[in-house]
């Protein structure tokens, strides 16, 4: 089964099986036959955030679990579930135009919403944790379904249990949200509160976020890439003052934890590395944190011209960069 048009960096890429459940009731199926044979399971959303090799053993399965439901709670909040196959920016869309706030800033973020934990998909402010209740999963421990609270997804920055215990361990099926009435606007990230006419407008923030990204990311569609490549670095206090002595402008964002969050972006940029070509990769020219693949090129490529990025920072900001985009294993078994 072919899977070059099934990852948005547009790798060439195959899947030794692929299982398309269609309900909870194929995945779980699914994960009973990997399970009698011994087969890695490999789950893909949207591709939109993952390093496919040429060939991915075992099984591949997608979770093609699309509907999605609204309840109403208490004081304004609003119940919604939502398949793991369902589309996470016509998600928002069709959020917002029900007037409903949470998850208006993260607008046009590829992939499906079963993908959405796993790295805590995160823009302008808001993170998936802010919303997200519980998250249901078929576990391949015991071939059964199960949902996990919040609290037990151990979100964090770009990170949860999914990448870390879970890794290759479950299927996510369904998400509950809770979303409001009320208006709650979050403007305080960068230029977006400029960008908005109207702030009491959930409409306005949505519309804003897109121009913005359309402005900066490249559309896979037709620049195939995985949006950020590298995690912005967390440094201590003392290494972003050193580095802030000599660039004042440098962006930092002062962590809760006392460290100081840096722009990747904005590293890859000041090494002149922004724009830069080699063979079919290249960085973004309006935003250097994202890769671009112009066709024919091979992940093995990808990765050596990754770390030549790593390495230019790294001698010129003493500041290791880590890699977003999640890597498949390769075993075949
Ligand atoms: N910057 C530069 N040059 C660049 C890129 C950025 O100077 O080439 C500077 C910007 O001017 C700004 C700072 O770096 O001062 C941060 O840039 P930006 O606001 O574009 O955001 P980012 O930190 O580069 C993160 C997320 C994005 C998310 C945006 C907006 C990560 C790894 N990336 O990027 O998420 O859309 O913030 O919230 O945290 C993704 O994860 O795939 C992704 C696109």
């Amino acid at each position: 089964h072919d899977l070059s048009h099934a990852n948005t960096l547009a790798l060439p890429s195959r899947a030794e099986r692929f299982w398309l459940a269609r309900c909870e009731s194929d995945v779980v199926r699914g994960v009973e036959l990997a399970n009698r044979h011994d087969w890695g399971i490999t789950v893909l959303g949207g591709g939109s955030n993952v390093l496919l090799p040429p060939l991915v053993g075992g099984l591949t399965l997608r979770a093609d679990l699309a509907e999605v439901s609204f309840a109403a709670g208490e004081e304004g909040a609003v119940h919604v579930e939502v398949g793991a196959g369902a589309d996470w920016h016509a998600l928002v869309r069709r959020c917002v135009e029900r007037e409903l706030w949470g998850i208006e800033n993260l607008a046009l973020i590829p992939g499906l919403a079963g993908a959405a934990p796993i790295q805590n998909i995160g823009a302008y402010g808001v993170e998936i944790a802010d919303v997200l209740d519980w998250v249901e999963l078929v576990d391949r421990r015991d071939g059964r379904s199960r949902r996990l609270s919040r609290e037990a997804c151990g979100l964090g920055y770009r990170d949860s249990v999914f990448k870390r215990e879970l890794a290759n361990q479950v299927v996510i099926t369904r998400l509950g949200l809770t979303l409001s009435t009320r208006p709650s606007p979050r403007l305080d990230y960068g230029a977006l509160g400029e960008r908005v006419s109207d702030p009491s407008s959930a409409q306005a923030i949505f519309e804003a976020v897109c121009a913005i990204r359309r402005e900066k990311l490249p559309d896979p569609v037709v620049t195939p890439n995985a949006g950020s490549f590298f995690k912005n670095p967390l440094v201590s206090r003392a290494r972003a003052d050193g580095l802030l002595s000599e660039a004042p402008t440098m962006p930092h964002y002062p962590q809760p934890d006392g460290r100081v969050k840096l722009a990747a972006g904005w590293l890859i940029d000041q090494c002149g590395l922004r724009g830069l070509r080699k063979g079919a990769f290249g960085v973004h020219d309006r935003q250097a944190l994202v890769l671009v693949h112009f066709g024919g090129g091979t992940l093995a490529e990808l990765l050596s011209f990754s770390e030549e990025i790593v390495d230019t920072v790294h001698a010129t900001f003493g500041v290791v960069l880590e890699r977003e985009p999640r890597s498949i294993q390769t075993a075949v078994a």
